[in-house]
């Protein structure tokens, strides 16, 4: 189903599917049309059909999608169905915080462990977790079998941490850090700047104050 490339841009629309296909199931809804979904989702209904046609359309029979086997389609196409090792990198504000949300588990994100730099970091416990040295880091991670690395450092330190995790045969960055990374293509990246979404709503109060 995956052999042809599908772009980013739907690859983005997917989770917010999964979360709505979630939230229906958990509502004891079995079947929904591409235009209620469409209305609930605030998308169009000719978007939400493209969309699935990259993936065979899902089977829409009758009236609608089966909620259930759509959820559970899209969570294997994300990758939810098996389960994710993940550690951070950096203690800090921002590390501890996504150290302390639970709710990634649910979704298969495993955290195992927490890194920073700073002795005096170490043996503080997170989510009953002590903050390890860097030291322990490529040991821990052929152990623990980690896939994915959250990277909450300075920009400065981003780079060379990264390399070292690219030689420590990570799976995937999480990349918090304002920087860019160059990494080999068998490297997953995903960068996530909060203030680029502040941006967008920037925008968007600028818009709605001008028309
Ligand atoms: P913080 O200063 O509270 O924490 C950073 C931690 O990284 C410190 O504990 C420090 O000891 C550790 N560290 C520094 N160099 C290291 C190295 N080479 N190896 C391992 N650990 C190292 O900073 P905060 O507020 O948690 O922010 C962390 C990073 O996330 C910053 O780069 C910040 O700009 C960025 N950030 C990004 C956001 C986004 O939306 N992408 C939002 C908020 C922060």
């Amino acid at each position: 189903m995956l052999d042809k490339e599908i772009s980013q841009a739907v690859i983005g629309r997917l989770p917010r599917y999964f979360r709505y296909l979630g939230e229906l199931k958990d509502n004891g809804i079995e079947r929904i049309s591409s235009k209620d979904l469409s209305i609930l989702m605030k998308v169009t209904a000719s978007q939400i059909r493209q969309d699935f046609n990259n993936f065979g359309g899902f089977g829409q029979q009758g009236y609608g999608y089966n909620v259930e086997y759509l959820h559970n389609e899209i969570g294997g196409i994300l990758g939810l169905h098996q389960k994710h090792h993940l550690i951070i990198i950096g203690a800090g504000n921002l590390g501890q915080a996504i150290a302390n949300y639970m709710n990634f588990e649910r979704r298969g994100f495993i955290f195992k462990g927490i890194f920073d730099s700073n002795p005096e970091l170490h043996g503080k416990s997170i989510r009953e977790m002590q903050v390890q040295p860097m030291e322990n880091l490529a040991s821990f991670i052929q152990e623990q079998q980690i896939d994915i690395a959250v990277l909450t450092i300075p920009k400065s330190a981003a780079i060379s941490v990264a390399e070292k995790l690219v030689q420590c045969n990570i799976k995937a960055i999480w990349n918090f850090a304002h920087v860019d990374l160059n990494l080999p293509n068998s490297i997953q990246v995903e960068n996530v700047h909060l203030s680029d979404s502040l941006m967008k709503l920037s925008y968007n109060i600028n818009r709605a104050e001008n028309t």
